[in-house]
């Protein structure tokens, strides 16, 4: 499009202040967008009890692309606003694809010995899954509040779900210096949709012989991308593992201050969503204190999805460029928006 619709959900705590800054880096580069803010959050739940409305549903799949702050807030009772509203956006939408970027911009600390586990820095992608598994919400629980209580949530993976989101990372892998897939799984336990996984990997990946596929168990992962992260390029897998491992690929890459991700729907029938993958982080919300990379970011992967490919880059040069010479001075949410805006 010549002009982006773009939904702007701010949302709860810091979201509307990151969002900000992410939309005046938009304007500096370049790209015109015709912006439409979505009161979503805590605040229309307190005042009418709504999380999301079908009419706001109806009228996003009307727009080219979503921008999300976060949603989530201490006010409301835990899992209202996550089941209400993000994770129904995610479903409703279908985002299959929730990809999540882990790299290491030169200048960037990290809590590992970089130099040592990853001479050749970091840099590889998650695939998550983002309309299955744990997530969809089949379970229950009897006997609530007795000793006798039983919890379940049921994993729910279908063949159409695993194959879909399995391409999608071989077609990544396939564009990427590397070309490599691993999928991250627990099938030595989680036997059912473990073997769904494997052999979903294996017979996509006939259609990718340049692709060389591996394989670790999630908690094997955890420890290599601890140890060992230069070894990932693309990794693949399930919702809630995607979920875990994305918060450590954040914090070996510079913190979650930094961590963008796109919720995508790579066929285009309905709008992507971009969001930093931290949270409303309520303890600094209104302070001006949060920041903003990850949103500039998530910026960044919202024009590459709809085509900006030169536009997406440099936003990510800018922010690259502004964490190289990032000192230790403390930087409000509007500075860093403003500097890395100037250099557009
Ligand atoms: C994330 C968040 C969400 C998730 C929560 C808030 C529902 O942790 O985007 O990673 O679990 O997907
Ligand atoms: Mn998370």
């Amino acid at each position: 499009p010549t002009t982006i619709d773009l939904a702007v959900i701010g949302g709860d705590g810091i979201g509307p202040e990151v969002v900000a800054e992410g939309l005046k880096v938009l304007d500096a580069v370049g790209v015109k967008a015709a912006t439409t803010d979505y009161d979503l959050g805590a605040r229309r739940w307190h005042a009418t009890g709504e999380t999301l409305p079908d009419s706001v549903v109806t009228e996003l799949r009307g727009q080219d692309a979503i921008l999300l702050g976060a949603i989530g807030d201490p006010t409301v009772p835990s899992g209202v606003l996550e089941r209400g509203v993000l994770l129904p956006l995610r479903f409703a939408l279908d985002h299959f694809v929730n990809l999540r970027p882990a790299k290491l911009y030169p200048g960037v600390a990290s809590p590992l010995a970089v130099e040592r586990v990853a001479p050749n820095g970091i840099d590889f992608v998650v695939v998550r899954e983002g309309t299955e598994g744990p997530y969809v919400g089949n379970g229950g629980a009897v006997r609530v509040g007795t000793p006798n209580e039983i919890a379940t949530e049921v994993s729910v993976n279908t063949r159409f779900g695993v194959e879909r989101v399995v391409r999608d990372a071989f077609a990544r892998a396939q564009a990427r210096p590397r070309k490599h897939v691993t999928l991250v799984h627990k099938h030595n336990v989680l036997v059912n949709a473990g073997h769904l996984w494997r052999r979903t990997v294996d017979e996509v990946g006939q259609d990718f012989p340049d692709v060389e596929i591996g394989y670790q168990h999630v908690d094997a992962a955890t420890i290599f991308l601890a140890t060992d992260p230069g070894r990932f390029d693309v990794i693949v897998t399930d919702n809630l593992f995607g979920d875990i491992i994305t918060d450590i690929a954040a914090a070996i890459a510079g913190g979650i201050g930094l961590a963008a991700s796109g919720n995508i729907n790579p066929t285009g029938d309905s709008p992507s969503m971009f969001e930093p993958v931290h949270g409303s982080a309520p303890d600094i919300a209104g302070q001006g204190k949060a920041d903003p990379t990850a949103t500039i970011l998530s910026v960044a992967m919202l024009l590459a999805h709809l085509g900006y490919a030169e536009a997406s880059a440099r936003v990510e040069r800018a922010v690259a460029a502004d964490l190289a010479e990032r000192g230790s001075a403390a930087r409000s949410t509007a500075q860093v928006g403003d500097a890395i805006a100037a250099r557009l």
